[in-house]
């Protein structure tokens, strides 16, 4: 049994506009999870968090890492030992940008690679999708890169893409938090045919706009979105004119990322995503909201495992 394993994992957006509930990218802005075997007599706190939520997040059996480190144990049949859980947050809480899924993403991995990986791949979706129900948040943070995700009686389903590499993503996060469980109470209970066919036929043109050569200004039209978008609007203030701000600054698309309320855009250069980015802050802080935006790149490894003490890359640490 190691004595030490530490698990990376990346932020996602999930929706991409129009692919509600099954689209998902990962964005190079990581998470680390790290346990260690505590030893005799070792008094000192059992759950660690530093940066995003360090001053919130609970070190009880209510942290989320924590109970999906409890989860594998479980399922596997085997007491836990006793472990120092040390989380280091770089992912923003409740903005929409995945920070639920990578918890949940690294203490699953976490706990089945110092077990000897006994849970493959289906199995540890499964209980992920348990803990945060979102797969199009939970399959890019384990898988990186984009992908499109859906689950069906508890299960998984996945297929990874490689996005092309002409386009830079920049997310503008206000520094207000939204629960997931709010903005999904804004969606209707239905929708109509015009609207799902509108969304069906944006989100497949997207994903071959995002995997092709195809032109990048095509874009911005096919992630329109009329399933939950617009009726999570009036929770994001200021929200159309952020979109527009971003479109006028030379955007290739732009999104509410996940359930929000950060704002996610594409851009042709890393120059063009910081335009974007300072316009959609400009809109935000003119309504007297503070936020920051960052750029960054779409991260194409997902969940990376480092054992031992050198804290050298092995893989995903799943079959
Ligand atoms: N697809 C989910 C939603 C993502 O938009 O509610 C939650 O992060």
């Amino acid at each position: 049994m190691p004595r030490r394993v530490r698990v990376r994992v990346p932020a996602s957006t999930a929706n991409l506009g129009p692919g509600f509930d099954v689209l998902g990218l990962a964005l190079a802005l990581y998470n680390e999870v790290e346990l260690v075997a505590l030893s005799l007599g070792d008094s000192s706190p059992a759950i660690q968090v530093e940066g995003e939520g360090a001053e919130t997040l609970p070190r009880d059996e209510r942290n989320v890492v924590y109970r999906a480190i409890q989860r594998v144990f479980d399922a596997v049949g085997q007491p836990s030992p006793p472990l120092r859980i040390s989380l280091l947050n770089r992912i923003p809480l409740a903005r929409g940008l995945g920070s639920s899924a990578a918890a949940v993403i690294g203490g699953l991995v976490a706990a089945n690679t110092w077990l000897g990986r006994p849970l493959d791949e289906p199995a540890l979706l499964s209980l992920g999708l348990g803990l945060e129900g979102h797969p199009d948040n939970l399959v890019p943070a384990l898988k990186g890169d984009l992908c499109i995700a859906r689950s069906y009686q508890g299960k998984v389903r996945y297929r990874k893409l490689t996005m092309r590499r002409d386009l830079v993503p920049v997310v503008c996060i206000p520094n207000f938090e939204l629960s997931t469980a709010s903005a999904r109470a804004q969606l209707p209970s239905s929708i109509s045919l015009e609207d799902t066919v509108f969304n069906v036929g944006n989100a497949l043109l997207l994903l071959a706009g995002l995997t092709g050569p195809g032109k990048r200004e095509k874009l911005l039209e096919l992630m329109e979105d009329r399933v939950h978008q617009p009726y999570r609007q009036s929770l994001i203030p200021g929200m159309a004119d952020v979109f527009a701000a971003a479109t006028k600054a030379g955007a290739a698309g732009v999104a509410l990322s996940g359930a929000g309320p950060s704002i996610f855009a594409f851009a042709a250069s890393r120059r063009v995503a910081h335009s974007v980015g300072s316009a959609m802050g400009k809109v935000f802080a003119q309504r007297g909201i503070k936020n920051h935006a960052r750029v960054l790149a779409v991260d194409r490894a997902g969940a990376r495992v480092f054992k031992g003490s050198s804290f050298k890359a092995v893989s995903a640490g799943v079959r």
